[in-house]
């Protein structure tokens, strides 16, 4: 990808948006079809992924542009049914690119495996043995995916944790920390529990009851960093100097208090998600670990952070876990989600976490910045509009006429919408 940069993309139709980011990112017209409805998921396909399947379900799916990540050029695929969200991310990643964008990175790809273990009548002694046999229990865990252990993957690690009171009273909780390499990681990490718990029981004398990977991935975190200097965030009426503070108050909102923190991290999740889905990962995976994390205070906060530099810039940052796979799963049997991986020229899992996480700080920065100075409406109505008149039985030209009509009116409403199209169409006869 020589730039992420395709001034006018917003203007072009579909088919000069394909012709143009061929020429951007070398893949072949026949390569970046799979993202076009017929070419994307098969039947065949959806029924080996799901029970009872009839069918597939589709999503926008749009480019976000102007990215450059730990100075790489990258065109994100985002896939989401939000109007604006797109263009936000896009439109600060170009605020970004003055100071070289986002710098990310992550810590290694370990997941936990949780066992839960009962029936113990001394937490010490059971507790005692285990760590005793660690070893042995790691070797037996690593035996599970040779492939993963060639790739430098496997099992790391075992803690014992107490659980004091519970309503079934004490018992002990078994980490299995396991480095997944370049996979999501659920399936060798609840193959690699249910593997142990036999040797568990027999060495404890308790009953190991559930085996299964934790969603709270707190030793798989992705960061991304950016800099913005307040000439890049200055418009219209607005000082850069002001929207900068103005977007530290916002955030300050965020870090203290969980109803504002819960939208503020929803904000980040339109971003996050757009590319976890648009990859084909489980963002029900990414959601439960992203908000569990912004509560491991004891209380619920914001996930990003924002403040000033010592040159008077807005400076942000985001960490949050981020257990994304490129191998295995539905990235590798949905086309349209191995394309979005091409298109990245993304070659390991970590790398992706990167370019997720700072997707999301952009979508935050997005956020902040219309909430800070003339509010969300704005941006949303146009495209919010479109959608209305869609719905309202609106197509072709009479789309952009209608939902202009009902921006200017400053009445996106589907009733109104109706009416407009009724008299265009008795205008017609
Ligand atoms: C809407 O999808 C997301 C926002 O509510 C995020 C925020 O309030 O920060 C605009």
């Amino acid at each position: 990808m020589k730039t992420s940069r395709i001034p006018g993309f917003y203007t072009q139709t579909i088919s000069q948006r394909l012709d143009s980011l061929a020429q951007a990112c070398g893949l072949s017209q026949e390569e970046l079809s799979t993202f076009q409805h017929l070419a994307g998921l098969s039947l065949d396909q959806a029924n080996y992924m799901v029970e009872n399947a009839i069918g597939t379900f589709s999503l926008p799916l749009g480019l976000g542009l102007n990215f450059i990540i730990n100075g790489r050029e990258v065109v994100v695929p985002m896939a989401i049914e939000e109007p604006s969200v797109v263009a936000g991310a896009s439109f600060m990643a170009k605020l970004a690119r003055s100071t070289g964008g986002f710098v990310a990175n992550t810590t290694p790809p370990e997941m936990i495996g949780q066992m839960q273990l009962l029936d113990i009548n001394n937490l010490a002694a059971a507790r005692t043995a285990l760590l005793e046999h660690k070893d042995e229990l790691l070797q037996e865990a690593g035996q599970i995916d040779p492939v993963l252990n060639k790739l430098g993957g496997g099992a790391r690690n075992l803690e014992i944790r107490s659980i004091e009171s519970s309503p079934i009273g004490p018992f002990l909780v078994i980490h299995l920390i396991y480095d997944v390499r370049d996979a999501m990681g659920a399936n060798a990490v609840n193959t690699a529990c249910e593997r142990l718990a036999p040797r568990i029981e027999a060495l404890t004398g308790g009953r190991v009851h559930l085996r299964i990977l934790s969603n709270l991935a707190d030793r798989r975190l992705a960061r991304a960093s950016c800099t913005i200097p307040p000439t890049e965030l200055a418009f219209d009426a607005y000082s850069g100097e002001q929207v900068r503070d103005g977007i530290i108050e916002a955030w300050a909102f965020a870090v203290s208090d969980p109803y504002r923190a819960t939208t503020h991290n929803k904000g980040i999740m339109n971003g996050v998600d757009a590319v976890v889905i648009a990859t084909g990962n489980d963002w029900r995976a990414i959601e439960a670990g992203a908000h569990a994390y912004a509560a491991h205070s004891g209380r619920y906060t914001s996930l990003s952070t924002w403040g000033k530099d010592d040159d008077g810039n807005l400076a942000g940052s985001l960490e949050m876990p981020m257990a994304v796979g490129i191998v295995g799963g539905a990235t590798r049997v949905n086309p349209a989600a191995i394309t979005a991986l091409k298109l990245m020229q993304v070659t390991s899992a970590a790398q992706l976490a990167e370019i997720i996480v700072s997707v999301g700080l952009a979508q935050n920065l997005a956020a902040l910045r219309a909430l800070a100075t003339e509010g969300i409406q704005r941006g949303h109505m146009t495209l919010h509009a479109r959608q209305v008149a869609i719905a309202a039985g609106a197509s072709g030209a009479a789309i952009e006429k209608i939902s202009a009509q009902l921006v200017a009116e400053k009445s996106v409403r589907i009733d109104r919408a109706e009416e407009i199209l009724k008299g265009m169409l008795s205008n017609h006869d």
